[in-house]
């Protein structure tokens, strides 16, 4: 299949669908990969990279648009300024399109696409389940975008976000509001904590206050009675009653913090309005809002889209281009996501694009499909969990029940009994020397047991290196006994050397890949 990956027309967009070493790893999967000229120079991937990743590199739009198979961009469809018609209606038969779309808010475009026999799959509609995690956009953009939330906030915020004590004075640590712990709003919280400053965060859905403390920050609870959770296990718009409590609770916290981020979003509805003209006007001069939500109509009454006002000294932020800021980052993140699911789409390996619609991601992802209009698609449900064993019919299945304290004591005198008894008649007849390897044969096995048995689960990796030593004594031991001229003993002591030669070696892999989780690249 040709790839065809155009440069975005959309005023500011530097992001790019592809970036070289993702158009690599496209190739190996049988692609051919065609890329406008300049396509990636505003997210610093120069046409000369694509070159090199074995790309062919257009002059214009038009080369890419009329011999790719597929196209992949970042924005959806718009008006072309070079080409002079809207890129809805390049898509003709035998043309696919991937990008975000938003099928919801271009059922004009859809109708236009789908009579001209094209194919649109919608990044934005992949649903979010965890089998989708390595192909979603939405993360992956939402998770700059909050980084890049607390470093836009922090160019206008006059003042350190760690604490400090010097011989000029203390300096007490930025506190930091996040409203809205999704995606966006944890990369915020992650990211303003490691800069050290105090953050709190709030959010509707009681799930996020585990996710929120476990990034060592504040959870700010709200005591209310009311289902908070929506389809899908997004948000939900709130009764009139919970936001004015919730934003009771912000009006309080706006006096008292140095910066808010949010993040609030319900899917498909206007941004909510959750910091007042009169919150922005209690803050402390040099305080900063950075409005994540401000392209769907901003949680902040201050807020204008893509612009930064300041409201009586305090900097509110309302870009709507935040990954698009780190455009070599997000491009990567976005080109990655891509090539994950056009790999899915051509499971063969053979570069033949296959739209299997039994499966929930295809499905809900594909918009039209050569002319046929297939949004919306049906719901998809949560992960499915692993199915439970069901017994065969007519089995009844055998439960273990717990022995009681009583008859465990008498499990283990009988069982202790039996082994002495064992043992004295194997004392009767085998030699002395036997006995004496044989009891300390049977104390290392039980020290041994003892031993590994309290290791937690979590730590039997770096539990190998010990068992990698005792492999060692036993190497050593094997060795001894290899010109012991019994074929058995001879047979016992390669078998010991294999086996304890494989431990070794695998010990080394296994601690190196876990050395190499925790080395800074
Ligand atoms: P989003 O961008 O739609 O919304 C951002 C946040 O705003 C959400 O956490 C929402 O609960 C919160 N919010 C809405 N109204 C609010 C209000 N009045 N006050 C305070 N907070 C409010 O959300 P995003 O980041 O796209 O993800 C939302 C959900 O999707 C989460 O449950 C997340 O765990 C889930 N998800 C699942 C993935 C998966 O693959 N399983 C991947 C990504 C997200």
């Amino acid at each position: 299949m040709i790839i065809g990956i155009p440069k975005e027309t959309a005023a500011g967009e530097k992001r790019v669908a592809c970036t070289p070493a993702e158009a690599r790893r496209l190739r190996a999967l049988s692609h051919e990969v065609l890329v406008e000229t300049a396509a990636g120079e505003a997210a610093g991937y120069p046409d000369q990279d694509y070159r090199e990743a074995g790309v062919t590199v257009c002059d214009g739009p038009g080369s890419v648009w009329s011999q790719a198979d597929l196209i992949c961009k970042v924005r959806p469809p718009g008006q072309h300024p070079v080409l002079g018609a809207h890129e809805s209606s390049l898509l003709t038969e035998g043309k696919t399109l991937v990008s975000l779309y938003w099928p919801a808010q271009n059922p004009e475009m859809t109708r236009v696409i789908a009579a001209a026999g094209g194919t649109v799959i919608a990044l934005d509609a992949i649903p979010r389940i965890s089998r989708a995690q390595k192909m979603d956009v939405l993360s992956s953009m939402a998770n700059v975008a909050g980084y890049r939330a607390v470093i836009e906030a922090g160019q206008y915020f006059e003042r350190f976000f760690t604490g400090q004590i010097t011989a000029a004075g203390k300096m007490p640590p930025a506190k930091v509001l996040v409203i809205g712990a999704g995606v966006a709003g944890l990369a915020a919280i992650g990211t303003a904590v490691s800069l050290g400053a105090m953050v709190r965060a709030f959010d509707t859905r009681p799930e996020a206050r585990e996710q929120i403390e476990s990034m060592n920050a504040e959870f700010l609870s709200l005591d209310f009675d009311e289902e908070r959770r929506g389809e899908g296990g997004y948000a939900r718009v709130m009764s009139e009653a919970f936001m004015a409590a919730e934003m009771a609770l912000f009006s309080e916290q706006a006096r008292e913090v140095d910066i808010i981020i949010t993040t609030a979003l319900v899917p498909g509805k206007p941004a909510p309005k959750l910091i007042s003209e009169d919150m922005v006007r209690s803050m402390q001069p040099g305080s900063v809002i950075v409005d994540l939500a401000a392209e769907q109509g901003g949680n902040c009454s201050c807020t204008v889209p893509g612009q930064v006002i300041e409201v009586e000294g305090v900097t509110v932020i309302g870009h709507t281009d935040f990954p698009s800021r780190m455009a070599r980052q997000s491009s990567q993140l976005f080109a990655a996501n891509v090539r994950h699911l056009l790999s899915d789409l051509a499971p063969a390996g053979d570069g033949v694009l296959k739209l299997d619609l039994g499966d929930p991601v295809v499905r809900s992802s594909t918009i039209v499909r050569e002319g046929r209009v297939l949004w919306p698609p049906p719901p998809v449900g949560p992960d499915p969990e692993p199915p439970a064993a069901s017994p065969e019919p007519g089995v009844v299945p055998v439960t273990a029940s717990p022995a009681s304290p009583g008859s465990r004591i008498w499990m283990t005198v009988v069982g202790l009994a039996v082994g002495a008894l064992a043992i004295m008649g194997m004392g009767a007849v085998a030699p002395p020397a036997f006995m004496a390897h044989f009891t300390v044969f049977v104390l290392a096995c039980f020290v041994g047991w003892q031993v590994i048995w309290n290791v937690t689960p979590a730590l039997h990796t770096p539990l190998m290196s010990v068992t990698n030593a005792i492999s060692g004594i036993i190497v050593i031991g094997a060795l001894l006994q290899m010109n012991a001229g019994n074929m058995l003993v001879v047979g016992l002591a390669t078998g010991a050397l294999v086996l304890s030669s494989i431990n070794i070696f695998g010990g080394f892999l296994v601690t190196q890949r876990m050395l190499r989780m925790f080395r800074k690249e």
